[in-house]
């Protein structure tokens, strides 16, 4: 995925989000967040194409590092933290009560000596720009029996995942390109949404056994918790 669209998006990202997904969005990262407190609760995390940083604050590890390319979205996530940033290396750290790291890197390409308890991507997969490079190097970072949670918007033959796409489609440029002037780039986004299959998904999952699937509510977002097998 072109990185520079959410570089140019990333100011406005929160609020454009809540408005084209009316909250949907929020309500999958609810239930996410649900379904990982049940595997497990705190270690090291790593939150893949963090964005603006809202996993990271609703999941609340102790130790996090967020992977993200886009240098806009980077600085909009540092501002939600409290504490004083020093670069180090390339890499952002915060230093507060909470070891936060920022990384501006993509998920085919980050290197960390650390392994994470749980490597979190939400709704992250479809802009890797090589899926099974992606997750071969996030399974290179997870310990023996820790866990890849994932959301993904997904192909789906249902009337109302067609309905959905129709409106990612169509109707958000439009409201994109009122409110933000970003017409052209939420075409693009757009077009993203229904570029994965869940099969797609499964088979780039090699040395994970799958420990929960389910579709959410509204069927284009599927949730898979994997544990790496040892
Ligand atoms: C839909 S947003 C992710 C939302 C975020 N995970 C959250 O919790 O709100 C997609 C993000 O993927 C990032 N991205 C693009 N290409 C990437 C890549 N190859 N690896 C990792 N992240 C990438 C974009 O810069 C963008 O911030």
């Amino acid at each position: 995925m072109d990185v520079k669209i959410y570089d140019k998006l990333a100011k406005k990202y929160d609020l454009a989000t809540k408005i084209v997904s009316f909250g949907i969005e929020e309500l999958w990262r609810w239930m996410f967040v649900k379904e990982i407190e049940k595997h497990i609760k705190n270690g090291v995390l790593i939150d893949v194409a963090s964005a603006t940083g809202e996993m990271a604050i609703a999941l609340d590890f102790d130790e996090m590092y967020l992977i993200e390319p886009s240098r806009e979205m980077n600085l909009i996530a540092k501002g939600k933290f409290n504490g004083k940033w020093k670069m180090e290396n390339g890499k952002w750290i915060l230093e507060g009560s909470k070891k936060i790291i920022i990384i501006e890197d993509t998920a085919e390409n980050f290197r960390l000596e650390k392994k994470a308890d749980l490597v979190t991507a939400f709704m992250a997969l479809r802009n890797f720009d090589d899926l099974a490079k992606g997750v071969e190097n996030i399974k290179n970072h997870i310990k023996p029996g820790g866990y890849f949670a994932i959301v993904e918007m997904v192909k789906s033959d249902s009337f109302l995942a067609k309905l959905i796409l129709l409106y990612m489609n169509k109707i958000v440029p439009l409201i994109a390109g009122v409110m933000l002037g970003m017409k052209k780039e939420y075409k693009l986004l757009g077009k993203s949404i229904d570029s994965l299959d869940e099969e797609d998904i499964l088979k780039s999952l090699k040395g994970f056994s799958i420990v929960k699937k389910q579709k959410l509510i509204f069927p284009i977002a599927t949730l898979i918790i994997a544990k790496r097998d040892d």
